[in-house]
């Protein structure tokens, strides 16, 4: 049987063939930007939410060709999301996918400006899909929330950076809760929907996919946590032992590891559960969530 590690490589392979004929090399000078979004984005990556786009997809018959548009307009989004993240304003690391950072191997106004003309040339890429003009506009709206600034990615990356500052919430699993779903969650409960999107799902089954993604959402924080404290830091590709030193208040830092990970199986187990209405078709995402629990990277 295949395993999920063999079934995202020979993914992965395929994909990152496809996303670098988005880059075209230059070496013009108005092309910095361009050469800092090239590095950052074709720099590894597991490409996670791509082909969580491309297995849902799958279950309603889309053809890789013809959700590929979105799939990588998604991961342009998200390695933005990741530029402006490791920028010394905000989490301040030197080390992604095993290598510099966009502002160490560039500079930090190149790596900004990587981060905006990714976001930018997401929506354009994403418009550039051949599917329904009506999809296109849902589709367009829903990318923009969930990375928005009101409740997506950026709300999450808020709450991230001025937790302690923040007096709604009382209880701390809330805010975590809250923090975790926003700036993770979001951009993994995109690509679940906008499968169902494009596939013309029924009510249920978008339902079901949403329910899926947000536990395989918090779930996957919960581990990115577990491995910033015990993560071998070759693998991971980051500086780990970070958010410690930076006062991050997260699933690891309130309930400690073991009690996490514990958090973290319920969550996928429930996240199984639910796909059990897909049969079959379903079989790589299940093992996909699986993968989310026992990935050292
Ligand atoms: C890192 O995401 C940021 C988090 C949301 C924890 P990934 O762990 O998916 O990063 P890449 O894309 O594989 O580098
Ligand atoms: C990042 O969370 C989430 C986003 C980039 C939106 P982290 O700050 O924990 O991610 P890493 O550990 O740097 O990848
Ligand atoms: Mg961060
Ligand atoms: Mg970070
Ligand atoms: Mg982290």
């Amino acid at each position: 049987m295949e395993t999920i590690e063999d079934i995202l490589k020979s993914y992965t392979k395929q994909f990152n063939n496809d996303l670098e004929k988005y880059f075209p090399i230059s070496d013009k000078t108005e092309q910095r930007a361009v050469e800092a979004m090239r590095y950052s984005v074709m720099n590894g990556g597991k490409r996670l939410r791509p082909f969580l786009l491309h297995e849902t997809a799958k279950i309603f018959d889309i053809s890789y060709e013809k959700a590929l548009p979105l799939a990588v307009s998604l991961e342009m989004l998200h390695t933005y999301s990741l530029i402006h993240d490791d920028l010394p304003a905000m989490d301040n690391d030197d080390l992604r996918r095993g290598k510099p950072t966009c502002h160490k191997a560039f500079d930090e106004a190149t790596a900004i400006l990587a981060g905006d003309g990714l976001l930018t040339y997401a929506f354009e890429v994403l418009n550039r899909a051949e599917i329904d003009n009506d999809k296109k506009v849902e589709l367009t709206i829903l990318l923009s929330q969930s990375a928005g600034a009101f409740k997506g990615m950026i709300a999450g990356q808020v709450l991230d950076l001025y937790t302690d500052t923040h007096k709604e919430f009382d209880n701390p699993e809330v805010i975590i809760r809250r923090t975790e779903e926003l700036k993770t969650g979001c951009l993994l409960r995109y690509p679940c929907e906008a499968g169902a999107i494009i596939g013309n799902a029924g009510r249920e089954a978008r339902e079901t996919l949403i329910k899926y993604s947000r536990n395989i959402g918090i779930a996957f924080q919960i581990v990115d946590d577990i491995l910033d404290v015990e993560g071998n830091e070759e693998l991971v590709g980051k500086t780990l032992k970070k958010d410690k030193a930076q006062n991050k208040l997260n699933f690891v830092s309130i309930y400690g590891v073991q009690e996490s990970r514990k958090k973290a199986e319920k969550l996928i187990e429930e996240a199984e559960n639910l796909l059990e209405i897909f049969g079959e078709k379903s079989r790589t995402l299940k093992k996909l969530s699986r993968y989310i629990l026992t990935r050292n990277h």
